[in-house]
């Protein structure tokens, strides 16, 4: 059957990952979660101490970078098929997902040299298409090309409570409601207001707002839409969304 690519952007804590693993599980295809790469880059600049107290010491990442010590990777967890980011070979799963992190990694996003380096290994990984990918630039940057072009939204404070919830469940008992919607405002603010590759749908994206929406109606969906592409592809293999 004809591969496609699947390009997902949009707001954090929207569900995104979700719709994409459940689509990337439903048709076969590989999963990629783009944030997880720009989470571990920021572990990797916590931990080498290349950031403190929010400065990022630039010129230093970007030699750990041209040096190679970053590597970012993904292994599928045996147990629950689920892919894990590894950093320099460590799962570091937990540690991506936690507050500190979250609370760094729009400026480290920010830096034009640390997007080179995720956008390039991100082209590589959907050069045989059959892939999922989310983040904020796919549709825009990475694979403009892409044939599904989905961009997905819902209000901050339905985010902030869906983070919240992630991190209760997680055992993250330092994390309150009123932190986490700081959080999700500040990061939207960041990611739609900078200079490179700011967060916003293609001309051509689907916009879907998730709010009022269970998982399982907008997995439904995007499944529905995916089909369709595909369809599509293979009546005009030349059609692109
Ligand atoms: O999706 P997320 O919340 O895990 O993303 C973490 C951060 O990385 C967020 O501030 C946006 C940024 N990001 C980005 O700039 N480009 C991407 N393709 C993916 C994430």
């Amino acid at each position: 059957m004809e591969k496609i690519i699947v390009a997902i952007d949009g707001h954090s804590s929207c569900g995104k990952s979700t719709m994409a693993k459940a689509l990337a599980r439903a048709v076969g295809y590989i999963y990629v979660d783009t944030g997880a790469m720009y989470r571990c880059v920021t572990l990797y600049a916590l931990r080498h101490r290349l950031m403190e107290n929010g400065r990022i010491y630039e010129f230093a990442l970007l030699q750990h970078i041209r040096l190679g010590y970053i590597k970012v990777t993904f292994q599928l967890d045996p147990a629950t098929h689920q892919p894990l980011a590894r950093l320099n070979g460590e799962v570091v799963e937990s540690e991506i997902r936690g507050m500190e992190v979250s609370n760094n990694v729009s400026p480290i996003a920010a830096l034009p040299f640390v997007r080179t380096f995720l956008v390039a290994q991100q082209q590589a990984m959907g050069r045989d298409k059959g892939i999922v990918m989310d983040g904020r630039d796919i549709a825009t940057v990475v694979f403009p090309q892409a044939e599904l072009k989905v961009f997905v939204t819902a209000t901050p404070e339905v985010r902030a409570q869906r983070r919240y919830l992630e991190l209760q469940a997680k055992g993250d008992t330092a994390a309150n409601y009123d932190d986490v919607l700081r959080n999700v405002q500040e990061r939207d603010y960041i990611d739609t207001h900078r200079s490179v590759a700011p967060l916003r749908p293609a001309d051509d994206s689907l916009i879907l707002d998730n709010s009022n929406l269970t998982p399982e109606q907008q997995n439904a969906w995007l499944l529905t839409q995916f089909h369709q592409r595909v369809n599509q592809s293979i009546i005009n293999p030349n059609l692109h969304c």
